[in-house]
């Protein structure tokens, strides 16, 4: 049989080496031309790109995919689907899981569950055995089976010296260590952030100071071993001075920030709807706009979703049971598009190719799109209003905040591996 070929007609191509009005050709997996008028084979398939802008597919550093073990919140395909539609062709799967990734045999099963999804996954791994902060997780193992990125997400490690370990391990290893930042003596019993919100709702909070504190530890852990650092979803505009600094001192560090971090504040809270609990939780204007001058200056390396899904029956608690998170990988590019004031070449590196760079998933995602490059692409329609409405997510999970809000952007069509897997808006498998 041969391969299939697929044009995508009519669009702007979008990437790291500028813009150009062409079609994109790919077949047998990969692009084999670029360029204004291209012959239309007999046999392709034609994806209209007319008005849209054919970017290199979008890379998430932050999905939890939550399988194995909580497969009623997310399992690896519906998450895969979920990112399909939001336009990404690889997302990095953060490993606390039940069990966690912390072992080779935790890394195969993800691997094998994430065969034939809708979108490339990448293994994160722990950093500690259990995540529980006290023991390396097998690092060296876990890299030899091509993971790039270790993090205990979803709590920091809080040990200066286990953190101190880990990262002289994976300077040896050409690994990033990526921090949920955040000192849990200080955040301890906070369900969000501590300020004049929660006094005014009676609510324990988590002060900035949790999430600074690591920050600046964890910069210094860098001064010292010389390891690479990726800076989990930082919201606090202390963390992210204590970030510029470091990068001006040229350190090896970097940063992403999430969507919900750049559209909402604490003030959602009023209502103490559990949807809006996050961590790090949602901050007020002042960091809000700290997040967005990072983004458009260049401290921020990258928008990453947090895509944290759970289903009603836990997070349709009260604020102090709830579990923190929100859905992210079908609204990202839509709010990053709607909301920020920055060209769109300037989101598209930080949704693709630099967070591909930061994952070590590039050129095959995030690269440019020219002849001989794998055909991961995102087509996206900068000017098409939808409104977001969580019964028609492809996550198992509903827990999206931004249910009813209108966007300006969407995703038309998604190919992967040269594959069209998202066509007209719609999820091919
Ligand atoms: O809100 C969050 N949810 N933050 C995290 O760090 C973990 C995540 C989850 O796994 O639900």
């Amino acid at each position: 049989m041969r391969d299939p070929v697929v044009v995508v007609r009519g669009g702007t191509v979008l990437d790291a080496t500028g813009e150009r009005q062409a079609d994109v050709v790919v077949e047998g997996g990969r692009v084999v031309a670029v360029e204004e008028g291209a012959a239309v084979p007999r046999r392709a398939t034609v994806l209209d790109a007319g008005g849209c802008v054919v970017a290199p597919g979008l890379v998430d550093l932050h999905s939890h995919l939550r399988q194995p073990g909580a497969e009623e919140s997310e399992t690896v395909e519906s998450g895969a689907r979920a990112a399909a539609l939001g336009g990404y062709t690889a997302v990095v799967a953060m490993p606390n899981t039940d069990p966690p990734v912390d072992s080779a045999s935790v890394v195969r099963d993800v691997r094998s569950l994430a065969r034939g999804v809708p979108c490339h996954v990448a293994v994160a791994g722990a950093i500690t055995v259990g995540r529980a902060g006290e023991r390396l997780a097998p690092m060296a193992e876990l890299a030899a089976l091509g993971v790039r990125i270790f993090t205990d997400d979803g709590a920091g490690v809080q040990s200066a010296s286990v953190m101190r370990r880990a990262l002289e391990y994976a300077r040896g290893l050409g690994v990033t260590l990526a921090q949920h930042c955040e000192e849990a003596t200080l955040a301890a019993g906070g369900v969000m952030h501590e300020g004049a919100v929660s006094s005014r709702l009676g609510l324990a909070g988590v002060p900035a100071l949790a999430e600074e504190l690591m920050v600046v530890r964890d910069l210094a852990l860098v001064r010292e071993t010389g390891a690479r650092l990726h800076l989990l979803h930082l919201s606090t505009a202390a963390a992210l001075a204590a970030l510029s600094d470091a990068k001006r001192a040229g350190l090896p560090v970097t940063a992403e920030v999430t969507p919900h971090h750049f559209t909402l504040t604490d003030a959602a809270l009023v209502g103490f709807d559990p949807v809006f609990k996050v961590n790090p939780p949602l901050r007020p204007a002042s960091d809000v706009a700290a997040v967005r001058a990072a983004l458009a200056d260049g401290t921020a390396d990258a928008i990453a979703t947090d895509h944290a899904p759970h289903p009603p029956e836990a997070k349709d608690r009260p604020l102090d049971e709830a579990p923190p998170g929100m859905l992210g990988l079908e609204t990202a590019l839509a709010l990053a598009l709607t909301e920020l004031e920055v060209p769109l070449s300037r989101v598209l590196a930080l949704l693709s190719w630099q967070p591909a760079a930061i994952a070590g998933l590039a050129p095959d995602h995030g690269g440019p799109v020219a002849p001989g490059a794998a055909a991961n692409l995102c087509v996206l329609d900068p000017d098409h209003p939808w409104v977001v409405d969580p019964a028609s997510s492809a996550s198992r999970s509903r827990n999206t905040p931004y249910a009813g809000r209108r966007l300006r952007a969407k995703v038309r069509h998604t190919v992967l591996a040269g594959e069209p897997v998202v066509v007209d808006g719609e999820a091919q498998r």
